[in-house]
C-alpha cells in the first residue's frame, strides 16, 4: 500500500517509519526542510528506543522517503495527517491549526477513492467539520478519525502492536470500502487479533480525550491520597498496591511522586475542558480542574518539602536533582514536573545542577538558566540535596555509598518513589519521599 504520512514530529515520524517496517511504500511529510533532511539521513529528531533502526531499514530499502513537497502524496491511496495540537498560549483549549493546514494543504493532491486518516488529537466535532470541506474539495475521497494511544518510550511497539484499533467513521455507504483499505493498512495487528471499534467521528474523537483525562485522573487520585497519607503517617506504595490488587482499579498508573507531564496528559485534558465548555457540557468535566490542581500542587509541595530539607532556606543551597525530561527513556522536557521544579527551586536562591541521560539538550532550551552536567556522579558533587524526579534506571541504579562521600550533606528525596529506601539508609542517607512516613 502506498501511504503518506502528514506532519513528522513524535507521532508522525513513529508512524511513517512503522508502516514502512510493516511492508508500506511510505512517504513522510514536513514542513520543516531541517527535519526533513535529517531523516532522510536516518536521524531520528528526538529520542525513542527502536526509532532509529526502523529508519535505517525503511530507508535502505527503500520503502520510506521523506520530502517537503505536498505534492508528493499525489499517488497514495492512505494519508495520514499527525500534525500537532498545542494548547493554545492563555487558553485551555487546543490550538487546531496545523490540522486545518494540513488537511487543506493535502485536499488538492487526494485521487478518487483514497482515504484521509487524521491520527491527531482534536476537540470533538474537528472529523465532522473537515468530512464537510472534504465533500467540495475532495470529493470522492473519504475520511476516516483513527486516534492514537502510543507513550513515548514505548511509541514504536505502541505503532507496531497497538492494543486497540479505533475507526472513526461517516454513516456514508463510502466508509465501507474506506475502511477495508485501512484494515489493508493493519492487516498485521488485525490479523493478529488487535480488536478494532467502529464508531462515529465524535467517539473516535472522545475515545482519546477520555482515555487521557481517565489516566491523569488517576494519577492525580493516587497523590491526593499520598497527600491524606502524609497527613497521616500512611504510606501510600504500600496503600497502591494493595488497591492496585483489586482487578476492577489496576496498580498500573497509581505511582504516586511528582505528577503528569508531557506533551499530552495535561494539555489534552484542558482541551477537553475548554470543548465541554463549548459545548455546553462544562460540568460534566469540572473534576478535571481538580486533576490538573492536584497534579501541579505535586511540584510546588516538593519545592516546600526540599526548603524543609535544607533548613528552612533555599539561598545559596546546592540541590541536584536527578532527571530533566517528563519521563524515562524519552528526551522531551515539555511541561515536564522534573524541570518545572528544578527551575522553581533556582528562583528561590539555590543552585540547581540537572543530570538527565537524554534530555539535557532541550532542558538547556527551555531552562537556560540551570546548571547541567551529564554525568551524574559529577552532578551530585557538594550537593546539599540529591532530588530524585526523573525515575530513570541509571538513577535507581547509584551506589549510594559512592555518592555519599562526594556529597556535602546525605539527604535525598525521592520524589518518584522508585528508589529502594534501605539501600540508602543503611549507608547513612536521610532518605524522604512523597506520601510515605
Ligand atoms: C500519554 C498516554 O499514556 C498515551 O496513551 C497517549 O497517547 C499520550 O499521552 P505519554 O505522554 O508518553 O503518554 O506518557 P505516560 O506514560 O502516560 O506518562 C505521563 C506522565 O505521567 C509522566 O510524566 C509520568 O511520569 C506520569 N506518571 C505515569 C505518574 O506520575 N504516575 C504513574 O503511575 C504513571
Amino acid at each position: 500500500m502506498k501511504i503518506s504520512v502528514i506532519g513528522c514530529g513524535y507521532l508522525g515520524a513513529v508512524h511513517a517509519a512503522s508502516m514502512a517496517k510493516l511492508g508500506h511504500e511510505v512517504i513522510g511529510i514536513d514542513t520543516d526542510t531541517a527535519r526533513v533532511a535529517a531523516l532522510n539521513n536516518g536521524q531520528a529528531p528526538f529520542f525513542e528506543p527502536g526509532l532509529p533502526e526502523l529508519l535505517h531499514e525503511g530507508l535502505s530499502s527503500k520503502k520510506l522517503s521523506f520530502s517537503s513537497t505536498i505534492s508528493d502524496v499525489q499517488t497514495a491511496e492512505v494519508h495520514f495527517v499527525c500534525v500537532g495540537t498545542p494548547q493554545k498560549p492563555g487558553e485551555y483549549a487546543a490550538d487546531v491549526q496545523y490540522v486545518d493546514a494540513a488537511f487543506t494543504a493535502l485536499f488538492p493532491y487526494m485521487q478518487a477513492g483514497s482515504v484521509a486518516v487524521g491520527k491527531s488529537t482534536v476537540p470533538v466535532g474537528t472529523a465532522s467539520r473537515i468530512a464537510q470541506l472534504m465533500v467540495t474539495q475532495a470529493p470522492n475521497s473519504h475520511l476516516i478519525w483513527n486516534p492514537e494511544f502510543l507513550r513515548e518510550g514505548h511509541a514504536v511497539s505502541d505503532t507496531l502492536t497497538p492494543d486497540r484499533l479505533v475507526y472513526g467513521l461517516s454513516d456514508e455507504l463510502s466508509a465501507v470500502p474506506a475502511a477495508a483499505k485501512l484494515d489493508e493498512v493493519y492487516a498485521a495487528a488485525l490479523s493478529a487479533g488487535t480488536p478494532r471499534l467502529q464508531v462515529n467521528y465524535a467517539t473516535a474523537e472522545l475515545v482519546k480525550s477520555a482515555a487521557n483525562s481517565f489516566l491523569a485522573t488517576k494519577i492525580s487520585f493516587i497523590n491526593a491520597m499520598a497527600e491524606v497519607c502524609e497527613a497521616s503517617g500512611a504510606d501510600v506504595t504500600a496503600l497502591a498496591d494493595a488497591i492496585g490488587m483489586d482487578d476492577r482499579i489496576g496498580r498500573k498508573f497509581l505511582n504516586a511522586g511528582i505528577g503528569f507531564g508531557g506533551g499530552c496528559l495535561p494539555k489534552d485534558i484542558r482541551a477537553f475542558m475548554a470543548r465541554a465548555g463549548e459545548l455546553g457540557a462544562d460540568q460534566a468535566l469540572t473534576f478535571l480542574r481538580e486533576v490538573d490542581a492536584i497534579n501541579m500542587r505535586r511540584r510546588s509541595k516538593v519545592v516546600e518539602r526540599t526548603r524543609e530539607l535544607c533548613g528552612g532556606s533555599l539561598i545559596g543551597k546546592r540541590i541536584t536533582v536527578l532527571g530533566a525530561t517528563f519521563k524515562p527513556n524519552s528526551d522531551d522536557v515539555r511541561d515536564s514536573p522534573a524541570l518545572s521544579i528544578a527551575a522553581q527551586l533556582q528562583l528561590q536562591g539555590a543552585t540547581v545542577t540537572v543530570t538527565d541521560p537524554q534530555g539535557l539538550a532541550n532542558a538547556r532550551v527551555r531552562f537556560p538558566e540551570l546548571k547541567y552536567e551529564q554525568d551524574a556522579m559529577m552532578a551530585c558533587r557538594n550537593a546539599d540535596a540529591v532530588l530524585l524526579l526523573t525515575e530513570w534506571p541509571e538513577f535507581i541504579a547509584l551506589d549510594p555509598l559512592a555518592i555519599g562521600e562526594i556529597v556535602a550533606s546525605k539527604t535525598i528525596l525521592d520524589g518518584r518513589n522508585a528508589l529502594e529506601p534501605k539501600k540508602w539508609t543503611q549507608h547513612n542517607w536521610d532518605y524522604y519521599a512523597l506520601g510515605r512516613s
